[in-house]
C-alpha cells in the first residue's frame, strides 16, 4: 500500500446513489474500524445533488452497524468525509473537485476514483478525471486508481468503444473493473481447492467429468428495479460477467503463478476457446405472479410499473457452454441464473460420470463435488457409501466442509471488502482485465442481438417456482442427472 505517511484521497462519484449508500460507504466505514485501510483516509463524496455530508451520512445510517465501542471511530470516520456537489461533465467542477483533494488529503496524495454512476457519464467522468483530478506530477511515486462496475457496454461494440477510450486514458493497471462475484470467499476459493490439493487434479477433465452446473437463483423480484433491469435483463445482469467468472475459475489450467496477469491469461485462454452461444442452447423465462403469494409475490415482471407493457425481457436464463480445449471437449458447461425463483443459492455443481463396470446393479449415484458460494458458504462432496450397520446396500451421502460448522466464528468479509482493499493495495488478481471483457462479450454478443431482433418470448414460470420446466429438460439432454433422491441439509449451525 506504501508508508504511512502517504495519504490517500477516495473519492465516490455518484455518493447519492444508491450503490453508495448501500455498499460503498458501509464497506469504506468497515475498512477503516478495522484498520484495513490508512487512517490517513479522506473520502470524498461527489454528485449531482445539493446534499450536506450529514445528509449522505443519514442516507447511509440504515446499512451501516456501528456498536458503541465504535461510536468514536465512527464519527472520526465522518470527520474524514467531504461532499462535493458537481456535475459530471463540467471541467470547472473537476477542477474544483482537484483542488478539494489537495487542501483535504494534502498534495502528495494517492487517489482512488470509484464511479458508482450510470454508464451514460463514465465517460465524461474519466476524461475530466484525466483532465484535472491525477495524482502527482508523474515520477514521484503518487498514484491514480479508477474503479468502475458494470454494465462495461451491452454488447461487443459498445463495451470496445467504452474501452479503447479508457486506455486512451488511464494504463491498465490504473483501473479496477470490478465483478463482485470475484470478491466472494468461495469463488476465491476455486484457486485453493483446485490447485492447492492434489486430489482433485488428475480428475478434473472430460474423461470423469460428466456437466458443470453453475448456478445462481434469487427468491425476489426486480424490486422496482425494472426499469433498469429491462435494458439489460438477467443474461447481461449475471451471467456474462458472475457466472462467466465463475466458469472461467474452475476451468482453467493453472497459472505459472498467482500473480494478476499469469491468472487472467489463464482465463482468458479459457474464453478463447469458447463459441459464441446460440438460442438452441438456451432456455429463455420471464416470472409471472404467484396469486396465491405474499406481497411482492403476487406481481409479475410486467406488473413492475417501470418495465414496459410487453417486454419481453429474459429475468430466468439457462445457457449451455463448450469449451473447445483438450481438457474440456464435450462436457456442457450449463449456466443458469433467475430472478423470483424459489430460494436464493449461488454454486458450482461439478457431475461426475458413472463409475465404470457398477457391480452394485445400477445403485450407484454420480459424485457432485459442489462449491456452495452462499448462503452458508461449504464444499461437499456427494459420495457412496454402505448402509451402516448389517446392510451390504449402498447409499449417497456427503463429505461435508460446511463453514458455519468448520471455521466457527471465523469473519468472512463482504465481496467489497476485499476487493475495495484490494484497490489500495494495487492487486488486479480480482479485477477483469479489458481483454476479458472482449471475449466475454464476444462470446454473449450474437445471441444477445438475435433475442433482440426476434424476440421470441421467454417462458413464464410463477414467482417462487423452480423456474420454466423446459430448463429441466435441457439439463438432462446435456448429461446432468437430477436424481432428485438427496437433499444437502442446512447444518442447524446456520
Ligand atoms: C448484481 C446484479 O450484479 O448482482 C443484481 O445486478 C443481483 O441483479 C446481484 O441481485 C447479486 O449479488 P449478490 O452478491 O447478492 O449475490
Amino acid at each position: 500500500m506504501g508508508s504511512l505517511t502517504e495519504s490517500y484521497a477516495f473519492v465516490i462519484f455518484g455518493a447519492s446513489g444508491d450503490l453508495a449508500k448501500r455498499k460503498i460507504y458501509p464497506t469504506l466505514w468497515l475498512l477503516y474500524r478495522d484498520n484495513s485501510i490508512p487512517k490517513n483516509t479522506v473520502f470524498l463524496g461527489y454528485a449531482r445533488s445539493d446534499l450536506t455530508k450529514d445528509q449522505v451520512r443519514e442516507r447511509c445510517a440504515p446499512f451501516v452497524k456501528v456498536t458503541r465501542e465504535d461510536q468514536e471511530s465512527y464519527e472520526d470516520f465522518w470527520r474524514r468525509n467531504h461532499y462535493l456537489r458537481g456535475s459530471y461533465d463540467q471541467r470547472r467542477d473537476f477542477e474544483t473537485l482537484n483542488e478539494l483533494i489537495n487542501q483535504t488529503a494534502g498534495l502528495g496524495a494517492n487517489r482512488l476514483f470509484y464511479l458508482a454512476v450510470m454508464p451514460t457519464v463514465f465517460e465524461s467522468v474519466t476524461s475530466n478525471l484525466r483532465g484535472c483530478c491525477m495524482a502527482g506530477k508523474g515520477g514521484d511515486g503518487t498514484w491514480t486508481r479508477v474503479v468502475i462496475e458494470k454494465p462495461f457496454g451491452k454488447d461487443s461494440e459498445s463495451s470496445a468503444k467504452l474501452s479503447r477510450h479508457l486506455a486512451s486514458l488511464f494504463p491498465e493497471e490504473e483501473l479496477f473493473r470490478i465483478d463482485h462475484y470475484l470478491g466472494k470467499e468461495m469463488v476465491q476459493n476455486l484457486m485453493q481447492v483446485r490447485f492447492g490439493n492434489r486430489i482433485f487434479g488428475p480428475t478434473w477433465n472430460r474423461d470423469n467429468i460428466a456437466s458443470i452446473f453453475i448456478s445462481f437463483k434469487e427468491p425476489f423480484g426486480t424490486q422496482g428495479r425494472g426499469g433498469y433491469f429491462d435494458e439489460f435483463g438477467i443474461i447481461r445482469d449475471v451471467m456474462q460477467n458472475h457466472l462467466l467468472q465463475i466458469l472461467c475459475l474452475v476451468a482453467m489450467e493453472k497459472p505459472c503463478s498467482t500473480a494478476a496477469d499469469d491468472i487472467r491469461d489463464e482465463k482468458v485462454k479459457v474464453l478463447k476457446c469458447m463459441q459464441e452461444l446460440t438460442l438452441d442452447n438456451v432456455v429463455l423465462g420471464q416470472y409471472e405472479g404467484d396469486p396465491e403469494g405474499e406481497g411482492e409475490a403476487k406481481d409479475g415482471y410486467l406488473d413492475d410499473p417501470t418495465v414496459p407493457a410487453g417486454s419481453v425481457t429474459p429475468t430466468y436464463a439457462l445457457a449451455v457452454a463448450h469449451i473447445n480445449n483438450e481438457r474440456w471437449d464435450g462436457v456442457p458447461f450449463i449456466l443458469r441464473c433467475g430472478k423470483a425463483l424459489n430460494e436464493r443459492k449461488a454454486e458450482v455443481r461439478i457431475q461426475y460420470r458413472d463409475v465404470a463396470g457398477d457391480v452394485f446393479l445400477g445403485q450407484s449415484k454420480r459424485n457432485e463435488l459442489v462449491i456452495r458460494v452462499q448462503p452458508g458458504e461449504a464444499i461437499y462432496c456427494k459420495v457412496m457409501t454402505k448402509t451402516p450397520g448389517m446392510s451390504f446396500g449402498l447409499e449417497e451421502t456427503e463429505l461435508d466442509l460446511t463453514y458455519g460448522d468448520r471455521y466457527k466464528g471465523a469473519k468472512l468479509p463482504d465481496a467489497y471488502e476485499r476487493l475495495i482493499l484490494d484497490v489500495f493495495c494495487g492487486s488486479q488478481m480480482h479485477f477483469v482485465r479489458s481483454d476479458e471483457l472482449a471475449e466475454a462479450w464476444r462470446i454473449f454478443t450474437p445471441l444477445l442481438h438475435k433475442i433482440e431482433k426476434e424476440k421470441p418470448k421467454p417462458i413464464p414460470y410463477k414467482y417462487g417456482s423452480r423456474g420454466p420446466a423446459e430448463a429441466d429438460a435441457k439439463l438432462a439432454e446435456n448429461n446432468f442427472k437430477y436424481y432428485g433422491s438427496y437433499k444437502w441439509t442446512k447444518p442447524s449451525s446456520l
